[in-house]
């Protein structure tokens, strides 16, 4: 099955790489299957250096800055000894993993990866429909120029509601950060076209 949540990887500068990603994963997670789009940095770092973290989390503010990359301020940092790749602080569960096998023949590249180091930060907090539509708007954010711009809005729009009936004030600011988001880039391109 697919399980959304955040990939970090180095950047060529040595900067962090933090953007949200859903990965196939095995029961245990010992194994994930990620797939990266060959026009992403994760896909450009994890091919250059093989190593990354996979990251579940429950934190919908966080995963929404991570998707429009306006991450202020910057995510705090685990320091594990043996992993070299950037563990965030403020998460469910980390797996870090090195990529095995690529398959690049198409725009969205399959890299398998195994997990070698994983570890427990807090319980996930259960779960919440505000958060599970926040999540689908982050999806969405991500998806503006790729997908029709009705469709992008009348979709945000059926999002709305459960995050107003069953949110907490930071799903309503990542809510409303993703439909700025959203609406500014879609007005943006359609006044260069
Ligand atoms: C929940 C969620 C899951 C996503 N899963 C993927 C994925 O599996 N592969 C991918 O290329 N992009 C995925 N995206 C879109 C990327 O996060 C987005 O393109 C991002 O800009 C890539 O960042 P990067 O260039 O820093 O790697 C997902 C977005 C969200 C919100």
């Amino acid at each position: 099955m697919i399980v959304e949540g955040i990939v970090t990887t180095t950047n060529a500068d040595g900067t962090v790489n933090v953007a949200p990603m859903g990965p196939l994963v095995d029961r245990p997670m010992s194994r994930l299957e990620l797939r990266p789009f060959q026009t992403s940095s994760t896909f450009a770092n994890l091919v250059r250096d093989g190593i990354g973290v996979f990251h579940v989390v429950d934190d919908v503010l966080l995963l929404s800055r991570a998707a429009i990359g306006r991450l202020e301020p910057a995510p705090r940092l685990l320091s594990v000894p043996g992993v070299d790749a950037p563990v965030l602080a403020d998460v469910c569960r980390w797996y870090a993993f090195r990529a095995v096998r690529w398959d690049t023949s198409t725009p969205r590249a399959r890299c398998e990866a195994e997990v070698y180091r994983s570890g427990c930060q807090r319980e996930f907090f259960g779960f919440n429909r505000a958060r599970h539509a926040v999540l689908e708007a982050a999806i969405l954010a991500t998806r503006v120029g790729i997908l029709p711009d009705e469709q992008l809005l009348r979709e945000l729009e059926h999002l709305r509601a459960p995050v107003s009936k069953t949110g907490g004030p930071e799903e309503f600011e990542a809510f409303e950060l993703l439909s700025e988001h959203i609406k500014s880039s879609i007005e943006g391109r359609t006044r260069l076209e």
